[in-house]
């Protein structure tokens, strides 16, 4: 188990394990072709997590992990703009997380993911789904907020990656649901619109990812909750939950 959880992380680019803070003195298994534009800081990792989520469960896992979140300053803008990190919400053992992007205004001052007007939403969808938010586990790309709400950078989605993929690895959720475009091009590593990757489940390390449209999109586009609602229904079908039609 832990050899296969080992080798996934390989397959994500994670070659060092190393604590959160520490400079990397490893160099890459694969040198790159050319250079790359930005400076992308060694990859997040946490110690020993893999071994810690099978001794010690999911919760004491991204306990330690959020510890690591918290102590990063990886991101010199977005250290300086933030009240605090947001690290995830909801249960350990979810079989359903939900990735969304960013923190934005309220989930910095509350250290929370999804606690504004797109979490009530967000929330809506959940109790629709005939769930509870303490039933699945709501993350983000990037676990400090951007300024004026603006999208994560690339170089910043990569200096967070091994924070997320070591909750991933803790909770071991069978389905992801990625909520808007900047979610799902980040996790599938793809460029493809959020039109043309939602509706259908995609593969990520074994688990099953449905894309669907952000709930901020919603507030601006309420027609396209209609399309929300039928990925919804796709998902928890798949989950085998039954939701009123
Ligand atoms: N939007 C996100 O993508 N994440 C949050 O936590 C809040 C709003």
């Amino acid at each position: 188990m832990a050899i296969q959880r080992l080798q996934s992380h390989r397959r994500a680019g994670i070659t060092h394990w190393g604590r959160a803070s520490a400079p990397s003195t490893v160099e890459p298994a694969v040198e790159p072709a050319v250079e790359p534009a930005v400076e992308i800081k060694e990859t997040a990792t946490v110690q020993g997590v893999t071994e810690m989520a099978g001794k010690k469960g999911p919760a004491a896992s991204l306990a330690v992990i959020q510890q690591e979140v918290q102590g990063c300053e990886r991101c010199e803008q977005l250290v300086a703009g933030r009240t605090q990190t947001v690290f995830g919400d909801g249960n350990p053992q979810a079989r359903l997380c939900f990735l969304g992007e960013a923190p934005g205004r309220d989930e910095d001052k509350q250290g929370v993911p999804f606690v504004g007007r797109a979490g009530q939403l967000l929330n809506d969808i959940i109790k629709a789904c005939t769930l509870k938010r303490e039933d699945v586990y709501i993350l983000n790309v990037i676990k400090c907020r951007p300024p004026e709400n603006r999208n994560p950078a690339p170089e910043e989605a990569a200096n967070c990656r091994g924070f997320l993929q070591a909750q991933l690895d803790a909770i071991q959720p069978e389905y992801i649901c990625c909520l808007g475009t900047v979610a799902a091009q980040n996790l599938l590593d793809s460029k493809e619109t959020i039109g043309n990757l939602r509706g259908t489940f995609h593969d990520y390390q074994g688990i099953k990812v449905l894309a669907t449209y952000h709930p901020a999109y919603l507030l601006r586009n309420p027609s396209a909750k209609r399309q929300v609602w039928d990925d919804m229904q796709i998902l928890m079908k798949d989950m085998g939950i039954k939701i009123p039609g």
